[in-house]
């Protein structure tokens, strides 16, 4: 079976033990960081997830959010590296707030190559292979064509970061006067999935973990998105980033925030 394939089914079965989550509320722990939860059901999905692509690839490093990998090692840029997020939208599973995805990334020689994000709750699953296209259950995705002005935005509020809550809400005020609204998920991963899918026409964040914007990277280029750092600059999968990710459309139009 094919890569992609078998870290699809991979996903899945991690989805499942995300649906058989009940008291997530006793089974909760702070992080460090503003509101920064983690749950019994994050570290057992890591667990599982290390252990299941190992089984797929037996010669890939693991980039994991639970392991605190704060810092990007030298090996990762060497080979396959997986970088995964086993719960991305903690804060929408704690509240029972949809969704909650499962977001799996695979860099070939630091470079994204393999981008899975499975959402148990609605069943649907979004994936993308370098140079081949990105694809919802199975049917090929395209980002919108629509400008700026006809589309919706979302963002992220960096929630863990306080000290960047002024300019993120800055940035929010410039986009909803250039746009038709603004739209928050509570996961990252999932609002690049659904650029990708041209439900929205840009999404950005002024930082993300590694694992929140890998595999839905992947998606959104594979979908003609373009995603840079907030600045317009690329992205280099070393470590923590702003993230700024347009569609097609929107990419030929002057798009950066204006404050
Ligand atoms: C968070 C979500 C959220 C984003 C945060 C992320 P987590 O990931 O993606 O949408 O705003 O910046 O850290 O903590 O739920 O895995
Ligand atoms: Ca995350
Ligand atoms: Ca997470």
């Amino acid at each position: 079976m094919k890569i992609r394939k078998q870290i699809e089914a991979v996903a899945l079965e991690a989805g499942k033990i995300i649906l058989s989550a009940d008291s997530i509320q006793a089974a909760t722990d702070k992080k460090s960081g503003h509101a920064n939860f983690v749950t019994e059901y994050d570290k057992k999905v890591q667990e599982f997830l290390f252990e299941k692509l190992a089984d797929v690839l037996p010669e890939a490093s693991f980039v994991g959010e639970e392991e605190g990998a704060e810092s990007f090692r030298e090996d990762y840029r060497k080979g396959y590296a997986f970088v995964i997020d086993p719960i991305d939208g903690t804060t929408n599973f704690i509240k029972a707030y949809r969704p909650s995805v499962t977001s799996i990334g695979l860099l070939l020689d630091g470079k994204p190559y393999i981008g899975v994000v499975h959402n148990p709750y609605q069943g649907v699953t979004y994936s993308a292979e370098r140079g081949k296209g990105a694809y919802r259950n199975g049917i090929r995705i395209h980002s919108s064509k629509e400008p700026l002005s006809r589309s919706l935005f979302s963002m992220g509020t960096a929630p863990y970061y306080e000290e960047l809550t002024a300019r993120s809400f800055r940035i929010a005020e410039n986009y909803l006067h250039r746009t038709m609204d603004m739209r928050r998920s509570g996961s990252a991963a999932w609002d690049l999935c659904l650029l990708a899918e041209g439900i929205t026409g840009l999404y950005y964040e002024l930082r993300l973990g590694l694992w929140d914007f890998t595999a839905g990277a992947v998606i959104a280029e594979e979908a003609g998105c373009v995603i840079t750092d907030i600045d317009g600059k690329p992205l280099t999968y070393d470590g923590p980033s702003s993230v700024l990710a347009v569609s097609a459309g929107v990419a030929g139009e002057s798009y950066l925030p204006e404050v």
